[in-house]
């Protein structure tokens, strides 16, 4: 049985696990703060925010006990940069295979599917393990490394309506501890799990007409499997 690690924020990298460990035969388990990465082989799904690691993944695997892992980065067909090289960085074990999957952008609802067939193969040699590969510095933009928590709040307003209740339900969701009755704090990385776990509907994000715009467009639709 081999486990999916997987760290969703509005459920699009939580789709790419489900499918995942349905044709693995493994369990989906959520990564929170306590969440230990153990297993001969693992693997572990995570979504690009601003180029980025989100830091609940960065410290899950910097203290991982898996022996090796594939690594799969979901992104909302904008820039992925080098998150794949940087997650090898940080786990301790071996990486045998990576992928960056497109899915639909959690901040322009695009309406991109998710397609599972070019993962047969990660998900093959997972099966079977395998030889340790490097996964690649891909080019990323130079300010990528700056602020990524303080640029993933930009533009994007956490507003909360009248319908709260403060059943803190959202406070109890969020990856940050950022969230106390829908007002978030400095933490927030903008996930928006607690938008989902509203059980009010309360919840939701305002983007200013800047970002509204950047993210009008897909700059990149390909899923990119590593060992190709
Ligand atoms: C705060 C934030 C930052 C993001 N930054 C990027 C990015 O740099 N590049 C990109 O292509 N997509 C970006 N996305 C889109 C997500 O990577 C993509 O929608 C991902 O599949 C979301 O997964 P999740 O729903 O499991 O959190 C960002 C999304 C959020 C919420």
């Amino acid at each position: 049985m081999i486990d999916v690690y997987c760290f969703s924020g509005a459920g699009h990298s939580a789709e790419v696990a489900a499918h995942c460990a349905e044709r693995l035969g493994g369990r989906v388990i959520s990564i929170g703060e306590e969440t230990k990465c153990r297993g001969e082989r693992v693997l572990i799904v995570f979504p690009v925010y601003c180029e980025n690691l989100p830091p609940p993944v960065a410290g899950f695997l910097r203290r991982a006990e898996a022996g090796c892992a594939a690594l799969i980065a979901t992104y909302g067909g904008m820039s992925y940069g080098r998150v794949l090289y940087d997650a090898q960085q940080l786990f301790p074990g071996s990486v045998i295979a990576g992928a960056y999957v497109p899915t639909e952008h959690s901040l322009a609802r695009d309406g991109w599917r998710f397609d599972g067939a070019p993962l047969a193969s990660l998900l093959a040699k997972l099966s079977e393990g395998g030889t340790e590969i490097m996964l690649p510095k891909t080019p990323k933009h130079f300010f990528s490394d700056f602020a990524p928590a303080w640029r993933s709040r930009i533009g994007a307003k956490l507003v909360r309506d009248g319908n709260c209740t403060g059943c803190n339900a959202c406070g109890a969701a969020c990856p940050m501890g950022a969230m106390q009755q829908g007002r978030a704090n400095r933490d927030c990385i903008r996930c928006l799990r607690c938008v989902l776990a509203c059980p009010q509907g309360a919840l939701s994000v305002r983007l200013s007409p800047v970002l509204k715009h950047y993210l009008r467009r897909r700059r990149c639709n390909d899923t990119i499997v590593y060992p190709d």
